[in-house]
């Protein structure tokens, strides 16, 4: 079966956008990473892409002002132009408007870094320490139109240990964020979801 074509989005670092580019250098990974857009043209990610070999986009959302849809259309021309079956976002920090998600349906994917439903949002390790919940951890989920709400195709828990930080807890989490990026990609490239 042809592999399916995928765009990540970005917004930054892309450590996210790293680990599903490790791993559809496999050749039995059932999708390729054949674009990297970031509205960020300073985004470390969008280095991390090109050292890849994977082709990089910039389409910044400033010169379109309050205008989200006209951001989005010159995004969507930029997908169309690729052939792009799946759209995966990694640290995009952008809110898509319902035009989007309709477009994408089925095909739009986000990792959140916190157990959904709770936690939906920003700052969510921060949040998660002053709840005092025992347990934090990563969601990978289809993007509907209400914002950190869509049906989950993955997720995966970390303990939140005594003395945590931010940070420690952090990087606890997006160890797994890794792991389950790819694997939740690999499940609905496959039509498995
Ligand atoms: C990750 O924690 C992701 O869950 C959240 O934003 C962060 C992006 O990190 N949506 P990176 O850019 O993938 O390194």
């Amino acid at each position: 079966m042809a592999r399916k074509r995928v765009a990540i989005l970005i917004s930054g670092r892309g450590s996210n956008m790293v680990a599903l580019i490790e791993a559809a250098k496999d050749s039995r990974y059932p999708a390729e990473i054949v674009l990297v857009v970031s509205n960020e043209p300073a985004a470390e990610g969008l280095t991390r892409a090109a050292a890849s070999g994977i082709e990089t986009a910039v389409v910044d959302h400033r010169p379109f002002g309050r205008d989200r849809e006209a951001f989005e259309r010159a995004l969507q021309d930029r997908l169309a132009a690729h052939r792009i079956e799946l759209v995966c976002l990694a640290g995009f920090m952008r809110l898509l408007t319902p035009w989007f998600v309709r477009q994408w349906e089925g095909r739009l994917l986000n990792i959140h870094p916190a157990l959904l439903p709770a936690f939906k949002g920003l700052d969510t390790h921060a949040r998660a320490l002053k709840a005092g919940v025992k347990e934090h951890g990563a969601t990978v989920h289809f993007v509907v139109p209400e914002m950190d709400s869509g049906p989950i195709v993955a997720q995966a828990a970390v303990p939140v240990r005594d003395g945590d930080t931010e940070q420690s807890l952090a990087a606890r989490v997006l160890e797994v964020e890794h792991r389950i990026y790819p694997e939740a990609l690999k499940l609905v490239a496959e039509g498995r979801v």
